[in-house]
């Protein structure tokens, strides 16, 4: 496995770490707890943050270049192209509802609820379809000079989430995480 592909498989463990927590927080909800707005943006956010510069646009470019040699995995790559967009306008408008509601602008939870299920049911169909299909597609027939530079994705200093320094705007988020279960 080339550490292109090695990078894109570990982000997607760390972007369904974030869906689970989604998930979690809805069946919380649903048994009667008060949603947590700032944990769910703070979710929002970095979903909508990072993946957006780091994450996506390195897989489009792959995928662009297996579309050229590949002409039968147009299909599925347009597919996976169009979910980024959907997972963009989603993710930034169930963002942007969360961070209203919890600077105390009305907003009904129902409507939130659903956009947020929706966001996390596609996110985690999207990357089992690139886990399984495209990205295995991409290692069988691309040679390793058309995957982009593994030098230029080093993401340690720049996640600022998972990387080697949380960013104070993620801290409550990461304690978040890491408590999970406990
Ligand atoms: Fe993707
Ligand atoms: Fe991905």
């Amino acid at each position: 496995m080339n550490i292109t592909y090695q990078r894109l498989k570990n982000e997607h463990e760390r972007l369904l770490t974030l869906v689970e927590v989604l998930e979690e927080e809805l069946v919380r909800v649903d048994q009667g707890g008060e949603p947590n707005y700032v944990l769910l943006g703070d979710c929002m956010d970095y979903l909508c943050c990072y993946p957006e510069t780091f994450h996506h646009p390195i897989e489009e470019k792959i995928m662009n270049q297996l579309a050229v040699i590949e002409p039968a995995s147009r299909e599925l790559i347009q597919t996976l192209n169009q979910e980024h967009l959907t997972l963009k306008d989603l993710g930034q408008r169930v963002s942007t509802s969360c961070r209203a509601v919890a600077q105390e602008s009305l907003f009904p939870w129902e409507e939130i609820r659903t956009e947020l299920a929706a966001y996390a049911a596609l996110m985690r169909e999207h990357i089992l379809h690139e886990d399984n299909e495209a990205l295995p597609l991409a290692e069988q027939l691309l040679p390793d000079e058309m995957w982009p530079e593994s030098s230029s994705l080093e993401n340690d200093d720049s996640d600022p989430l998972f990387g080697k320094v949380v960013a104070d705007g993620y801290r409550n988020l990461y304690h978040h995480i890491i408590n999970r279960g406990s």
